[in-house]
C-alpha cells in the first residue's frame, strides 16, 4: 500500500491511497492532477472519498468521478472500523474522529494515517462542532497509533503552525529539526514527531503543564489540561 499527497488551493492536500492495480482518493480537489497520477502507474481508482464534508475537501469529488471509474462512498454513510477493500493489498480503515465536524474521519493504512482536519502536521483543527470532548477522544485515538506512523494532514499549515508552537513553548528544542525538516512537496510527519512539538498534544508534558500553572488554568485532569491549551493557546 503506498500513499501519494496532492496539493491544490492556498494549501489543501488530497490523497491516493493505493496497491499494484487499484487506488482510493481521499479529499480529491486535484482530479486533474490525480487521474493522470493513476494512469501513469496503470492504476485503477476505485473509490471516491472525503475526511468530512467541507467544501474544499468535496470540490473535486464529481470531476474526479466523471474523469474515471470510481464509486463515490459519502463519507457520512462509513461507520467507525470498517475497511475500505484496495483488492490486492491491506485494506484502509475507516476511524470516526468527530470534532471538528461531527462527520469527521481518518484513514489508517499500514504505516500512515490520513488525517483531514482533524490532525495537522504540527497543529490540529478547529473544533468547529463545539463538542471538545469528543474533539478530545479523536486526538487521544489517533495519539495511541504507533509512533512512526506517517500523518498525513488535510491542508499544508506547517509554517504558521510552527511559529505559533514557537510562542507557546519557546523552549521546545524540537520545533528547530522540525522545521528544517520540513518539505512543502510532501508534507508529512510522524506520529512520535507530534507528540514533541504539537501544542494540542503536549497537555501531559511537565512544559506545558507548568505553562497552565503560569496562567492560573485548569490542568487537574488530562481532558482539562487539553481544554486549557485548546482554549488559551
Ligand atoms: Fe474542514
Amino acid at each position: 500500500m503506498d500513499i501519494q499527497q496532492f496539493k491544490y488551493g492556498a494549501d489543501n492536500l488530497g490523497y491516493l491511497v493505493y496497491s499494484e492495480n487499484c487506488a482510493i482518493a481521499i479529499d480529491p480537489g486535484a482530479p486533474d492532477k490525480m487521474a493522470k497520477f493513476a494512469s501513469e502507474k496503470n492504476i485503477s481508482i476505485e473509490i471516491v472519498t472525503n475526511t468530512h464534508t467541507h467544501a474544499d475537501h468535496t470540490q473535486g469529488n464529481n470531476a474526479l468521478v466523471k474523469r474515471t471509474n470510481a464509486r463515490f462512498i459519502d463519507c457520512t454513510t462509513f461507520s467507525h472500523g470498517q475497511v475500505l477493500d484496495l483488492k490486492d493489498a491491506t485494506g484502509l480503515e475507516v476511524i470516526s474522529t468527530p470534532g471538528h465536524t461531527m462527520d469527521s474521519l481518518c484513514f489508517k493504512g499500514d504505516r500512515f494515517v490520513v488525517t483531514g482536519d482533524t490532525l495537522f502536521n504540527a497543529t490540529v483543527g478547529n473544533c468547529f462542532s463545539g463538542d471538545l470532548e469528543s474533539f478530545f477522544k479523536s486526538l487521544k485515538q489517533l495519539m495511541a497509533l504507533p509512533g512512526d506512523t506517517l500523518v498525513y494532514a488535510g491542508h499544508d499549515y506547517v509554517l504558521d503552525s510552527l511559529k505559533y508552537a514557537k510562542i507557546i513553548e519557546p523552549d521546545n528544542p524540537d520545533l528547530n529539526w522540525y522545521a528544517d525538516a520540513y518539505n512543502p512537496d510532501h508534507v508529512v510527519s510522524r506520529l512520535s514527531d507530534e507528540l514533541k512539538v504539537n501544542p494540542y498534544l503536549r497537555f501531559d508534558t511537565s512544559s506545558m503543564i507548568e505553562r497552565l500553572k503560569d496562567k492560573n488554568l485548569p490542568r487537574e485532569t488530562q481532558f482539562q489540561r487539553f481544554s486549557s491549551v485548546m482554549e488559551v493557546f
